[in-house]
């Protein structure tokens, strides 16, 4: 693993746009795997900073990690709107080559099959992630053994706990999620997973120094031969 400590997430956010522009210029037809959570918001303000200095989208693929079962893409919680307002909305992405779970599908079992089916017909170039504070990627929860291909998944204490702070209320957040799987992640040429802040820190720690375990799925990354992992100095201090 490459890791990367920064002294604040600014620099942290600056580095791993710097990287998706890598990505996004040397390739004819780049597919992106991306994410959501507090995390990435100062990642895709740079790239729209990078974008209005220039830099375009219109030949790339994005497809996204997840989703809250039983929110429309404009719910102003789901993850469709949190894309569209901190990313597509302010580039030249071709909303055809956007791809993200529909929650509020009535065929879920559906809806996962042909999510699978985009991510083999799209091999992800770079994928980014951010980390649960429980060790989940995407919303691949602990559990006591986790699912390789999309999937729904029930959402822990925890997670519905810490993403609370994007609803009203502790009891507004979905229960469940749609989520793409380990495989599917760890198929990605490149990833690059990014923790900001103290919280984050155990789970920093057990990512990269503790036994592969399905009970903190981050883990696995273990065994992908290009991972880069981007911190501040506060997600960083345990390790
Ligand atoms: C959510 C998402 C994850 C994300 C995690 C961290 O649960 N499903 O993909 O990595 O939260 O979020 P934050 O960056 O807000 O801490």
């Amino acid at each position: 693993m490459n890791i990367r400590v920064f002294p604040d997430q600014y620099g942290a956010a600056i580095y791993a746009a710097a990287t998706i522009e890598t990505t996004v210029k040397t390739s004819t037809s780049p597919v992106l795997g991306l994410a959501t959570g507090g995390t990435m918001t100062p990642v895709y303000r740079q790239l729209v900073e990078f974008h209005r200095r220039g830099l375009h989208f219109s030949h790339v693929t994005t497809i996204n990690l997840d989703e809250y079962v039983g929110l429309s893409p404009s719910h102003p919680n789901s993850y469709h709107a949190f894309m569209q307002e901190n990313l597509f909305d302010h580039i030249d992405v071709n909303p055809d080559k956007i791809y993200l779970p529909s929650g509020d599908s009535e065929d879920l079992d559906g809806v996962c099959a042909k999510y699978d089916d985009v991510i083999r017909t799209n091999p992800i170039d770079l994928q980014l992630l951010g980390i649960g504070v429980n060790g989940h990627i995407g919303f691949n929860e602990p559990a006591n053994s986790l699912k390789s291909n999309t999937h729904i998944v029930q959402l822990t204490e925890d997670t519905i706990r810490e993403n609370a702070r994007f609803f009203e209320d502790e009891k507004s957040v979905p229960t469940r999620a749609i989520t793409v799987g380990l495989q599917s992640i760890l198929l990605a040429k490149h990833i690059l997973l990014l923790a900001f802040g103290e919280k984050k820190a155990q789970a920093i720690r057990d990512t990269i120094k503790g036994d592969i375990s399905t009970t903190v799925p981050s883990s696995f990354l273990q065994v992908h031969p290009n991972v880069t992992i981007v911190l501040d100095e506060a997600a960083a201090q345990l390790f």
